[in-house]
């Protein structure tokens, strides 16, 4: 039986945090599984991290469906949320009920994510209408990367911190079960999650949100860029597979791999 809703919103109310990571194929998501981690986003940045794209633009609504598909074959107890990828929303809320009715008919998501606030607002209540629930996304919005001039820290003055905070109680207000709140200052963060009854999952947002969310690779210490500040690497991963290749990398030139005992007979 895989988290629900009102298991996370119970969470929320009684102060258990949540946790939630984004996973990509089945390997991981049967280890975010064994972790006990409760959410899992199939996120966009599966543009970045998957398929080496400078941003999240290019992913389609194909590429989330694949993806979201490997995933769910490889857990059944995390509630898992896919993407609504760029494109697939902006264009009319039509289209956007349409591409959210897909992703979780054909990959077997819990809900989906859509980035923005007060313009998501119809389409949040006609994907909710529909039977697709919805995670808002506010804050640094990577879709929006190029109107914001860059990936940067948003809703620090007095005004752009009015707009993110009301676009939190019209996503809630439209239905949404829970908000992504990414980059922005702590003590935004924890107005918002004061003001709003549904859990606010923060990145980069400070540690007063009902639950945090990290990409993977990040969490893992699997990339090679400079991480931004509120990255913590939970294992450093890329030095230890990079050794585990090399002595492989050896051990096939040496002739010492395969030996006999792993030979057939
Ligand atoms: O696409 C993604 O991975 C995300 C998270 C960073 C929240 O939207």
């Amino acid at each position: 039986m895989s988290i629900t809703i009102a298991d996370l919103q119970k969470k929320k109310e009684t102060g258990v945090k949540i946790s939630m990571i984004t996973t990509y194929d089945a390997t991981f998501a049967r280890l975010v599984e064994a972790a006990g981690i409760d959410m899992i986003l199939i996120g966009d940045s599966l543009g970045n991290v998957m398929q080496g794209r400078g941003s999240t633009l290019a992913v389609t609504v194909d590429d989330i469906i694949y993806h979201a598909q490997c995933v769910l074959r490889g857990c059944s107890t995390p509630f898992v949320v896919a993407d609504m990828p760029f494109g697939s929303y902006q264009t009319s809320d039509d289209d956007g009920v349409r591409a959210g009715i897909r992703l979780l008919k054909e990959s077997g998501a819990h809900g989906v994510k859509v980035e923005g606030g007060a313009r998501c607002v119809n389409l949040v209540k006609r994907l909710v209408d529909a039977g697709v629930p919805v995670m808002g996304h506010l804050g640094l919005t990577p879709q929006s990367v190029h109107t914001m001039s860059g990936y940067r820290v948003q809703g620090k003055g007095s005004e752009a911190a009015e707009t993110i905070y009301n676009d939190a109680l019209a996503l809630e207000a439209a239905g949404a079960f829970s908000i992504v709140l990414e980059c922005v200052p702590r003590d935004l963060a924890a107005r918002i999650q004061n003001a709003l009854s549904i859990p606010v999952i923060g990145i980069g947002a400070g540690p007063d949100c009902a639950g945090q969310v990290l990409v993977l690779q990040d969490c893992l210490g699997m990339g090679t860029a400079k991480a931004p500040k509120f990255v913590r690497k939970f294992a450093d991963l890329a030095p230890v597979i990079v050794d585990a290749l090399k002595s492989y990398d050896s051990a096939v030139k040496d002739g010492s791999f395969p030996s006999d005992a792993e030979a057939y007979h």
